[in-house]
C-alpha cells in the first residue's frame, strides 16, 4: 500500500463532504494528502491508488495532478523544492529581486536543480499568500515577508 490507511483516513473527512457520486470533488485534497505523505512527491503508483480510491479513471487524476503547480513529480525524495511567488503582490514586494538572489546564490535557473542534488528552484504562480508577500513554499511551509537575510537563514536551516 502506497497510500496509508492514515492518509486514506483524513482523504474520508474530504469525501464525507461530497455526495457519493462526486468523489472525485475530493481528488485535489487526496493528491495533497498522498504527496505530503510521499515526501512531497507524486507518482505513478500513488496517482493509481487515489484513482482507485476516488473510483476514478486514472487519467483523471493524472489530468488533475499534471496541471497544478502545487504536485510535484520531478523532485526526488529528500530534495527540497523551492517554490517561490513570481505573481503581482510578490513581484511589487521585491520577489523578483529575492529569485534573482537565488537563483545567484544556488547557481541555477527556474526548474535546474543545484549541483548538490539538494535544491530545485520553481517559480511559481500566486500561492494565496500574498498578505506575506514575498514569499515561497518549501515542502509544505509556507515561508513569508522573506528578505535575503531570511532566505540565507531558512536555506542553512535545510
Ligand atoms: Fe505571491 Fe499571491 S502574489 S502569494
Amino acid at each position: 500500500m502506497i497510500v496509508s490507511s492514515e492518509t486514506k483516513q483524513k482523504i474520508d473527512i474530504w469525501l464525507q463532504k461530497y455526495p457519493d457520486s462526486q468523489k472525485q470533488s475530493a481528488v485535489m485534497e487526496a493528491l495533497r494528502l498522498a504527496q505530503l505523505q510521499n515526501n512531497n512527491v507524486l507518482n505513478s503508483d500513488v496517482i493509481k491508488e487515489i484513482a482507485d480510491y476516488l473510483q476514478m479513471p486514472v487519467i483523471k487524476v493524472m489530468e488533475v495532478a499534471s496541471f497544478y503547480e502545487n504536485y510535484n513529480f520531478d523532485i526526488k525524495e529528500h530534495q527540497y523544492q523551492i517554490r517561490i511567488c513570481h505573481n503581482i503582490s510578490c513581484m511589487l514586494n521585491g520577489g523578483d529581486d529575492l529569485i534573482e538572489y537565488l537563483e545567484q546564490k544556488l547557481k541555477v535557473q527556474n526548474g535546474e536543480i543545484t549541483s548538490d542534488g539538494k535544491f530545485q528552484l520553481k517559480k511559481v504562480e500566486c500561492l494565496g499568500a500574498c498578505v506575506g508577500s514575498p514569499m515561497m513554499q518549501i515542502g509544505d511551509n509556507y515561508y513569508e515577508n522573506l528578505t535575503t537575510e531570511k532566505l540565507d537563514e531558512i536555506l542553512e536551516s535545510l
